[in-house]
C-alpha cells in the first residue's frame, strides 16, 4: 500500500525521509537498507547532523546496502561502498562490522551473491530507502528481472548508465557495465519502505509504478503488493500523476 508524499523541494523530500528514518531509530537495534545514488544524499545529512547535535547512535543498527557495481574496486572512488562512506558511515558511529555491502569484486561474484543473500536472510529490514532509476529499476533490478529474484548479477540497461555517466567524468564508457543487486524479493521482505523520486526525469517511472498494473516492465511496481510504502515526491517527479 503507497502513502504518497509531494513536497515542493528536495530538501523538504529529505527531511519526510528523516521523520521517518528518527521514528525507526527509536527501536533498540535497527536494521536498515540503505540505497546510494543522488536521491537519498539529503536524509543522509539529515542523519548526520542528528547524529552531532542530538547524538542518536547508529552502534547498534545494522545496515544492508542494496548494489554494488562489478569491475571496479571497492577502493575506487565511485564504487558504492566509497560511497557509503564518504556520504554516511565516516560521519556516524556505525560499527564497520555491523555494515553489509555487496561485494563486486573477486574471483567468483556469483558467490558473492550467495553469500550477501545468506547473511541478509538472517535478518529483517526494519527499514528500506529506495530511489528509483529513470527506467523503473529499483536497486539494479533492471525490467525484466522476475519479481522472485534475489541477489544477483545484473547487465546495466544503456539507459541507466547513461543516468550514472556523471559520476564518471560523463563518460558512459567508464561505467561499468554489471552490478550485484539485492533482488526484487529480497527488497519486499522489508517491514517499511520508502522510496524517494525528485526531477523531472523520474515522472515516467513513478507513473509507472503507482499507476500502471503491476509488470516486470517496471521493477517498482511490484512495490504495490507491499504493505508498507512510502512515496516521497517532488512536483516534478509527481508531474504525471
Ligand atoms: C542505488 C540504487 C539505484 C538508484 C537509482 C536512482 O543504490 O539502488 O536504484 O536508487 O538508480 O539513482 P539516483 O538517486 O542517483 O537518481
Amino acid at each position: 500500500m503507497f502513502n504518497i508524499i509531494v513536497k515542493d523541494t528536495y530538501d523538504e523530500v529529505s527531511l519526510e525521509a528523516f521523520k521517518i528514518m528518527h521514528e525507526v531509530m527509536q527501536k533498540d537495534s535497527p536494521v536498515l537498507g540503505l540505497a546510494t545514488g543522488s536521491s537519498p544524499v539529503g536524509l543522509y545529512k539529515y542523519m548526520i547532523r542528528d547524529h552531532k547535535d542530538n547524538g542518536t547512535s547508529y552502534k547498534n543498527v545494522v545496515t544492508f546496502n542494496l548494489d554494488e557495481y562489478i569491475g571496479i574496486p571497492k577502493s575506487h572512488e565511485q564504487s558504492y561502498y566509497t560511497f557509503m562512506h564518504d556520504n554516511l558511515f565516516n560521519e556516524i558511529d556505525v560499527p564497520e562490522d555491523n555494515i553489509h555491502i555487496p561485494l563486486g569484486e573477486g574471483d567468483d561474484v556469483e558467490k558473492n551473491c550467495l553469500d550477501y543473500e545468506e547473511e541478509l536472510q538472517k535478518y529483517e529490514i526494519d527499514l528500506q530507502v529506495l530511489g528509483i532509476g529513470s527506467d523503473g529499476h529499483i536497486a539494479f533490478n533492471e525490467p525484466g528481472t522476475p519479481f522472485d529474484s534475489l541477489t544477483h548479477i545484473m547487465e546495466l540497461e544503456e539507459q541507466t548508465r547513461k543516468d550514472n555517466a556523471r559520476f564518471f567524468d560523463d563518460d558512459i564508457n567508464q561505467v561499468p557495465t554489471h552490478a550485484i543487486t539485492m533482488g526484487l524479493a529480497s527488497i519486499m521482505r522489508a517491514k517499511k519502505i520508502i522510496i524517494i523520486a525528485t526531477g523531472a526525469n523520474k515522472a515516467d517511472a513513478v507513473y509507472s509504478m503507482l499507476k500502471e498494473d503491476k509488470n516486470v516492465a517496471c521493477p517498482a511496481s511490484i512495490l504495490q503488493d507491499h504493505p508498507d510504502v512510502t512515496v516521497l515526491l517532488d512536483q516534478e517527479a509527481a508531474s504525471k500523476l
